[in-house]
């Protein structure tokens, strides 16, 4: 008899188009496991509204341009699940019932929720509901049941929230809940081509996946390399070079990159040459990506109903788990 697959659930804020980082952080984990595990992706449209509160037009329209990112990086449709979060208003359920067993301390203290609480400068007037994003998490992920939870290095903290939701509602009312592991991606966090913390869609520092061939490669030639090099004769540094971070999460020429940084190190390499490298290698990357997005956003219809299809599927499952927390937690009964 078929053993039934472990489900993975992870997902998108859709709020603009997505970039390398997230290619690295979590769409190339999910293309590499989708055949080995039941695929959930969730456009998190309900999330994204929690900094896009005053423009909902804004993602409403990225959750075409997320499906589509998603589909152009190598997801198969006739294998994965995508959902839609608004259309599935037991999520929002499950995070009513989830919020009594988190802290307002606890949520402060999260490193992710805190980073970007000082990203976006929101210090005391932070909407509530983005600082309780992560309860809404845990919601998606708990949802369906997922045990597996493809993520970049910086979800890492909400994912933990998640697992201490599951663990103490389990303690509490019966093992209910499934509590998911994270699976980091083999890539480490991408900075941005400015050499800042994080690649983001909105700091003017990302290479988007649907970013045209001559915009990749004006991107590459902006990047930061080794401040302290004047001279392609000077010694340079490797560590910390944003060239060859990139070099090292896309180049799958490991042993010439191996030799390129000696050179690099040694001075025998100008900073323009490893650029003129990385180009290729990105393009390499990107090219086929590029290609099947075109093909699928030359069908808008058929993406879309991928998703109404894949939500009208998902529904039920997430109903189920409502129902079972309702039932655990002993309410409902009159
Ligand atoms: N918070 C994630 C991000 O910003 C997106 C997300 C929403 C997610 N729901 C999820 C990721 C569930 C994993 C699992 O990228």
């Amino acid at each position: 008899m078929a053993v039934p697959k472990a489900r993975i659930l992870t997902g998108d804020r859709p709020t603009g188009r997505l970039h390398l980082g997230h290619l690295a952080g979590s769409l190339l984990s999910r293309v590499r496991l989708q055949y080995d595990y039941e695929t959930y992706i969730l456009m998190a449209d309900v999330q994204a509204l929690t900094d896009h509160a005053e423009r909902p037009q804004v993602v409403h329209d990225a959750v075409r341009e997320v499906m589509l990112d998603n589909l152009a990086a190598g997801l198969d449709p006739q294998v994965v699940t995508f959902v839609l979060q608004s259309a599935v208003p037991e999520i929002a359920e499950l995070a009513t019932y989830y919020a009594n067993l988190v802290t307002l301390a606890r949520l402060q203290r999260n490193p992710t929720v805190k980073e970007e609480m000082k990203q976006k400068g929101y210090g005391a007037n932070v909407p509530v509901g983005f600082l309780a994003y992560p309860i809404s998490q845990a919601a998606d992920i708990t949802a369906f049941r997922a045990s597996v939870v493809p993520v970049g290095e910086d979800q890492i903290p909400v994912l933990e929230q998640t697992r201490e939701i599951v663990r103490r509602f389990n303690r509490l009312f019966g093992h209910t809940l499934v509590e998911p592991e994270p699976l980091l991606s083999p890539v480490p966090r991408l900075p941005g081509i400015d050499g800042s913390a994080k690649m983001g869609k909105t700091l003017g520092n990302a290479i988007f996946l649907s970013d045209p061939p001559q915009v990749v490669r004006r991107q590459v030639m902006r990047m930061y390399t080794d401040p302290t090099r004047l001279h392609a004769t000077d010694p340079g540094h490797v560590e910390g070079n944003v060239v060859f971070t990139y070099l090292d999460a896309f180049d799958p020429d490991r042993e010439g990159l191996a030799r390129l940084k000696e050179e690099y190190r040694a001075g025998g390499v100008a900073d323009v040459a490893v650029k003129e490298r990385l180009a290729a290698v990105l393009e390499a990357v990107l090219g086929p990506i590029r290609e099947r997005r075109a093909q699928y956003a030359a069908e808008p219809d058929h993406v879309i109903n991928l998703l109404r299809e894949g939500t009208a599927r998902a529904r039920p499952l997430a109903r189920a788990t409502a129902d079972a927390v309702i039932a655990a937690m002993g309410m409902r009964q009159w």
